[in-house]
């Protein structure tokens, strides 16, 4: 359970995150909402790339704001991006490990037993010695989320992971996103345009519009309030 209180994020004259309140109840949740509706903005700050100008993220009795952001990923917050991070000249183990040696505390061989896992966990153990600049964009995909996951996290922050991916692996994606907490003990949090794939992986759904709260609650509910409908029908006439 992830508590989020009175959050807010200021950039200019620009309030991204606008008193935002909501709990994400566990399991994998979904977060949506129109472009520009601070869904990266409440990752960023999750994450520690951005200081909110007030509010407070608590898990199991830890208020993640209090923790330094280099202690954060250590401590079990990953994400993917939106455009993917691996490192072109490493392999694909390669670029697995180097994520893992900095979050784990475990010997070296769990390390690499870990990261063995998980390349075998999202279909890449073929390519875990390639070189990523040679690969596909469905591989670089597929290598941000197993960097995301590896070892033992406890927060997911899972943003378009399916960018870029053909349809045809979104089904995949979607069983992989799925099983991440109940496989990590993490909780997951899937933000994506794709309605399809938020269906497929969250029972539960937050919807945020213009930095604030719209809606929250089982996915099948959200996705037809008049509320969220609406939002995304400004959307689309902006
Ligand atoms: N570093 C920043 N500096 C200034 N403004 C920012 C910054 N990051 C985000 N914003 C602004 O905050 C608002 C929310 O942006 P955010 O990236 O969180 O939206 P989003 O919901 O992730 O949208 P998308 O679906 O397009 O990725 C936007 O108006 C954006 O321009
Ligand atoms: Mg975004």
């Amino acid at each position: 359970m992830i508590e989020i209180t009175d959050l807010s994020v200021q950039f200019g004259g620009v309030r991204s995150l606008d008193q935002v309140t909501l709990t994400f109840p566990g399991g994998t949740c979904g977060l949506i909402g129109p472009n520009g509706a601070g869904k990266t903005t409440l990752f960023n700050v999750m994450s520690g790339f951005v200081t909110p100008v007030s509010g407070r993220v608590v898990i199991d009795d830890i208020d993640l704001l209090d923790m330094p952001d280099y202690a954060r990923a250590r401590w079990g917050v990953r994400r993917t991006f939106q455009t993917v991070q691996a490192i072109e000249s490493l392999t694909v183990y390669e670029n697995v490990l180097t994520v893992h040696e900095h979050a784990a505390k475990g010997s070296r061989s769990d390390t690499q037993d870990a990261v063995d896992d998980v390349l075998a966990f999202v279909g890449l153990t073929d390519v875990r010695d390639k070189v990523v600049r040679t690969l596909s964009q469905r591989d670089r995909r597929f290598i941000e989320v197993a960097r995301a996951i590896v070892g033992a996290p406890r927060i997911v922050l899972f943003d378009e992971p399916a960018a870029g991916l053909p349809e045809e692996e979104t089904e995949h994606l979607a069983e992989i996103i799925r099983s991440v907490p109940e496989r990590t003990g993490a909780t997951a949090i899937l933000v994506d345009h794709d309605m399809s794939l938020v269906q497929a992986c969250c029972e539960w759904t937050a919807v945020l519009d213009f930095g604030r709260l719209v809606a929250a609650g089982p996915t099948a509910d959200v996705l037809h309030d008049e509320r969220v409908l609406a939002a995304y029908v400004g959307d689309e006439e902006a």
